[in-house]
C-alpha cells in the first residue's frame, strides 16, 4: 500500500506492507517555508505539495526497493485539512490508482493518527478509546471491532498543538511551537506559577484561557490607557529564564488540561481495555508520561506510535488504508478532499 499525506505542511509518501511493516516513510517537511510567518499559509503550502509530491512518492518507492508497478493500492488523507493542500495529494493519488488500475482509499486524516499505533505492531484491542491532540484537533473517540466511532470530548476552544504553537510564538522559542517549548520547558521549573487549567463544563478541552494567562505572565497585566491596550513589558524583553518557566509551567497546565478531558471521557466509556493515542502532541515526553500513568491506575493498555509516527506521516494513511481495503472498502475517482470531515465509521 502506497499512503500519500499532504493535509497541512508535510508531504509524505509512504509503502507499508500487508503486515502493517512500515517499509519507508518519506517526510518532507515545509517549516522553514512557514517559520516567518509563525504559522501554515495555505497559499505557500499548497504551492511547496505540488513541487515535493512526485519526488516524495518516487523516494518512498525506491526506499522500499519498489516499482511502481509493484503497488497494490494507494491511500490518501482526504480529510480533513487545508483544502488546497488536501487536492495535490488526492490528485497524486488517483492518477497513480487510474493509471496502474489499482484500488483507491480516501482516509480521515485523524482516524488515521490512531491507527500509527497499531504499524510494525500488534493490531488494535477493541473497544479502544482513541485520543488524538494534533496541531488541529484535540478529539476522544470510541473505536469497537466494528470500525464504529463516537465522538467523546473535543476542544470547545483551540486544540492543544494550536495553542502549543503560539505559546512557542510568545515565548519566542522557535517554529514550530510544540516541541521548541517541550525544549525550553527542560531548562524551567514548572512549579514557578499556576497557569489555569480549562475546565468546560461538559467535560472535553479548553486551551485558549491558558494561552492569555501566559501572553498575561509574559508581558503583565495590561491596562487600557485612552482607549488603547497597553502592557507593561514587550515579549523581547522577557528574561531567558523566565521563557524557561514560563514554557514549563505552560506545559505543565496543558498536560493536565489534556489529562482531565481523557479522564472525564475515559469515566463515562464502559467495557475498555485498551487506550490508544496520536497526533503531534503525543511525541511530548510529559504528555506520554502522563498517558502511561493514566493507563496503569486505570489498568488499560496503552498503545502510541514511536515519536516519527505521532507527528504527520504516511505511513499512518498507509496503515488505516490496509484495515479498509482488507474490510472490502476502496473510494472511486470520484473521491473529494473535505476540509472538514465528521469522525466516520471506518469499515
Ligand atoms: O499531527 P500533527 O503533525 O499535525 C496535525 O495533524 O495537526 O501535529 C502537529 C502539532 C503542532 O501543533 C506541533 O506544535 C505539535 O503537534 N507538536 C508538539 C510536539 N511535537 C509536535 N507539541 C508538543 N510537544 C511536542 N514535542
Ligand atoms: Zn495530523
Amino acid at each position: 500500500m502506497l499512503g500519500i499525506e499532504s493535509s497541512c505542511d508535510e508531504t509524505a509518501a509512504a509503502i507499508v506492507d500487508e503486515h502493517r511493516h512500515v517499509r519507508s516513510s518519506v517526510v518532507a517537511s515545509q517549516h522553514d517555508l512557514h517559520a516567518q510567518y509563525a504559522g501554515v499559509v495555505p497559499e505557500l503550502a499548497s504551492r511547496a505539495h505540488v513541487e515535493r509530491i512526485v519526488p516524495v512518492v518516487r523516494e518512498a518507492c525506491s526506499e522500499a526497493g519498489l516499482q511502481l508497478q509493484d503497488l497494490d493500492a494507494v491511500a490518501v488523507g482526504h480529510a480533513p485539512g487545508l483544502i488546497g493542500s488536501l487536492l495535490v495529494g488526492v490528485s497524486a493519488a488517483k492518477a497513480l490508482a487510474w493509471s496502474l488500475g489499482i484500488p483507491l482509499l480516501g482516509v480521515h486524516h485523524v482516524l488515521a493518527h490512531v491507527h500509527a499505533a497499531a504499524l510494525d505492531a500488534p493490531p488494535l484491542d477493541m473497544p479502544a478509546i482513541g485520543l488524538v491532540a494534533s496541531g488541529g484537533h484535540t478529539h476522544v473517540f470510541a473505536l469497537d471491532e466494528m470500525g464504529n466511532t463516537q465522538l467523546l470530548a473535543w476542544t470547545i476552544d483551540d486544540a492543544i498543538g494550536e495553542a502549543f504553537d503560539k505559546a512557542g510564538t510568545m515565548l519566542r522559542a522557535g517554529y514550530p511551537g510544540g516541541p521548541a517549548v517541550e525544549r525550553l520547558a527542560q531548562g524551567g521549573n514548572a512549579h514557578v506559577m499556576d497557569l489555569p487549567i480549562g475546565r468546560p463544563r461538559e467535560g472535553g478541552f479548553s486551551f485558549s484561557g491558558l494561552k492569555t494567562a501566559l501572553l498575561y505572565a509574559l508581558r503583565g497585566q495590561p491596562r487600557r490607557i485612552d482607549g488603547v491596550t497597553v502592557f507593561p513589558r514587550d515579549l523581547d524583553a522577557v528574561e531567558p529564564q523566565r521563557r524557561c518557566d514560563l514554557a514549563a509551567a505552560f506545559q505543565r497546565a496543558a498536560v493536565a488540561g489534556l489529562r482531565r478531558g481523557l479522564c472525564h471521557a475515559l469515566d463515562a466509556a464502559s467495557d475498555v481495555t485498551c487506550l490508544v493515542a496520536g497526533g503531534g502532541v503525543i511525541a511530548n515526553a510529559t504528555v506520554r508520561e502522563m498517558l502511561t500513568a493514566v493507563a496503569q491506575e486505570r489498568s488499560l493498555t496503552l498503545r502510541i506510535p514511536p515519536v516519527a509516527l505521532c507527528v504527520d506521516n504516511a505511513a499512518m494513511i498507509a496503515g488505516l488504508g490496509i484495515v479498509e481495503l482488507c474490510a472490502g472498502r476502496s473510494s472511486d475517482l470520484s473521491l473529494q478532499s473535505m476540509a472538514r470531515a465528521p469522525l466516520k465509521a471506518v469499515l
